[in-house]
């Protein structure tokens, strides 16, 4: 098999906000193909239904992210391998040891009990909206607020601390900062963090997921510092964002969005569909493995020691579902790669599932009318590594 020409990868100058980098679709059109990062490493651009569960779940992969392909140069490097904790980074036992214990916090009834608060942080904000009146950005006013709210709560920092943990928690999120700024800021939050461990040790509590680590887990205070830490960025602008795309999506598709205002007790199913569709249409290459051994992937052989980068616009693939290029909120459910697969398959899912559903339940239910105040092409985008999304949405109702 001869090697295809190394391309640079497309990541900006998407032709719609809601679509992919431009020549992105093109490039991967006839499967594998290697491409090259900013930061001057190349991967292998995975992006068939089979080919992303495939690496995803391969043991001849490994998740270390130790000199990968990034959209970051030199110095801007967020969190990496050297950080304890990192489990996003960590392969077989290690990795286990660090998940095992943080995956009972995520269990089904736990995220059960926390729905009644998700509804109660969401009503506030939209009380708070509506009360300013329009026109208001959905995204300062909703999307970044909600999210981070919810992991306070999971996290079980109390109340008094929740304005000081929101408040370092929107600075530490902040794009672009350097890697001095963000360990500044890390330490900062971790301050808050440490009160919080405190108070859980005195008080042997494990209702939380701060309270079951301090309490139940052999872990130190690196690594329980950085679990929490993690927990904050994983879920915070993932979620955030995502809420703002799936309204931006709805927005573009009335017909669609009728049918989540017809019945919204569908919303689980409706969210599994959004996340499928959306994901897949403006996923570039994004998540990073790097084979231990030769591996032969979608007809091409990945060598030891190269980076094989998924692309979730496999969510788009026939083999996933029929007419999958289609945004169909009447569609059932389908195993979808919009949370990962895999050992590093999504730990907060069902919480962000949770979130979402209520989130796009009780918008529209309160703001029957809501309706963009400008175009959606002249919103304006922001790029990561992983996470894309608007940094405003300007609604009226
Ligand atoms: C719409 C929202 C979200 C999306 C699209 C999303 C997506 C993903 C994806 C694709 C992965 C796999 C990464 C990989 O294989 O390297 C992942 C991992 C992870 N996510 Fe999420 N996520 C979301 C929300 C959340 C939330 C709310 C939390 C927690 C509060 C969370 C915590 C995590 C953690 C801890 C991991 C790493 C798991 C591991 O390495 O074992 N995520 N997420």
């Amino acid at each position: 098999m001869t090697e295809a020409a190394v391309c640079p990868v497309p990541h900006e100058n998407r032709t719609h906000p809601l679509g992919a980098p431009a020549g992105f679709e093109e490039a991967i059109s006839d499967g594998p193909v290697k491409m090259i990062w900013p930061n001057g490493v190349e991967g292998w651009v995975i992006s068939s239904y089979a080919g992303v569960r495939q690496v995803l779940s391969d043991k001849r992969f490994s998740a270390s992210r130790d000199g990968a392909p990034t959209m970051r140069t030199e110095g801007e490097t967020v969190i990496d391998d050297s950080v304890p904790g990192n489990m996003n980074a960590m392969d077989g036992e290690e990795h286990l040891r660090l998940r095992r214990p943080l995956s009972r916090g995520f269990m089904v009834k736990r995220m059960a009990e926390m729905r009644p608060l998700i509804q109660k942080i969401v009503d506030e904000h939209l009380d708070e909206m509506e009360r300013k009146g329009a026109p208001a950005d959905l995204v300062s006013s909703v999307c970044l607020p909600v999210p981070s709210l919810v992991i306070a709560e999971l996290l079980g920092v109390p109340h008094e601390y929740q304005a000081l943990f929101q408040a370092t928690a929107k600075e530490l999120l902040g794009k672009n900062g350097s890697k001095d700024e963000y360990e500044a800021k890390a330490a900062e939050l971790g301050a808050v963090i440490g009160k919080v461990v405190a108070e859980k040790k005195a008080s042997g509590d494990t209702g939380d997921m701060i309270g079951l680590m301090v309490n139940e887990t052999d872990f130190d205070m690196d690594e329980l510092m950085m679990l929490a830490i993690g927990l904050l960025v994983a879920g915070h602008e993932t979620t955030s964002n995502f809420f703002g795309l799936f309204t931006l999506t709805l927005f573009e598709r009335p017909d669609q969005l009728e049918i989540l205002k017809r019945d919204p007790s569908r919303a689980d199913v409706i969210v599994e569909e959004l996340m499928r569709y959306t994901i897949g249409r403006l996923s570039g290459a994004g998540i990073q493995r790097k084979a231990i051994e030769d591996v032969e992937v979608d007809g091409v052989t990945i060598k030891a020691g190269e980076w094989a980068v998924i692309s979730l616009h496999a969510n788009l693939d026939e083999e996933l579902c029929p007419r999958a290029g289609e945004l169909d909120l009447e569609r059932k459910a389908v195993s979808h790669l919009g949370f990962g697969f895999g050992p590093h398959q999504c730990l907060g899912a069902n919480l962000a599932r949770a979130e979402l559903q209520i989130l796009l339940q009780s918008l529209f239910r309160r703001f029957p009318n809501i309706r963009p105040a400008v175009p959606v092409t002249e919103m304006s985008f922001r790029e990561d590594m992983i996470t894309y999304g608007a940094s405003a949405i300007p609604v009226v109702w």
